[in-house]
């Protein structure tokens, strides 16, 4: 595939700024913009916690990866995924197959700021928040590393996040 028409695929930690950027970045390189979780939810009629209150985590992941299979036969579009989606290699490979990888990063002070005054995050209902952000991101960190490029979003502005993107591209 040319690299022109690839997909540009936003990876990293919840509150790394994944669909903030996507949809910065789609407007800045006049291409569609999907963001999964989002999807997911037009697609239920549910929000994420409901999936997983009523459903539970495994049938959450089911959609993310049936909808990853779809969307990285995409081209030319800008993909959100869900901070998730990293560990299953399959729709890692789909998406790489397809598009350039950019992982979006953040210091962990910073993530557990931005989590933190979220509350939309069903993974995160726990008594100790606080550590299991904590173990999530080491857990996850060498995951997010394999992508193609990163951006760290605790640095720079969303603009200069979305330069740097098209930058390397
Ligand atoms: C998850 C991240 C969420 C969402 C779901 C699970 C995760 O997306 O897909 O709650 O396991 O990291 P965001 O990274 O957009 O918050």
């Amino acid at each position: 595939m040319k690299e022109a028409m690839k997909n540009v695929v936003l990876t990293g930690f919840m509150g790394s700024g994944k669909t903030s950027t996507g949809r910065l970045l789609a407007g800045r390189m006049n291409r569609p913009f999907i963001d999964t979780d989002q999807k997911i939810e037009q697609e239920t009629g549910m929000t994420i916690s409901e999936i997983f209150r009523v459903y539970g985590e495994a049938y959450f992941r089911q959609k993310e990866r049936d909808l990853i299979n779809k969307v990285s036969r995409y081209t030319n579009t800008v993909i959100a995924t869900g901070g998730g989606t990293v560990m299953n290699l399959d729709s890692m490979n789909r998406l790489k197959a397809n598009g350039v990888i950019i992982s979006l990063t953040a210091a962990l002070p910073v993530i557990l700021e931005r989590t933190g005054r979220r509350t939309h995050r069903p993974v995160l209902e726990c008594p100790d928040k606080c550590a299991l952000v904590t173990r999530l991101f080491r857990e996850r960190a060498e995951l997010y590393r394999k992508a193609d490029y990163s951006v760290d979003t605790s640095v720079y502005s969303p603009q200069e996040v979305v330069e740097q993107i098209i930058n390397f591209l």
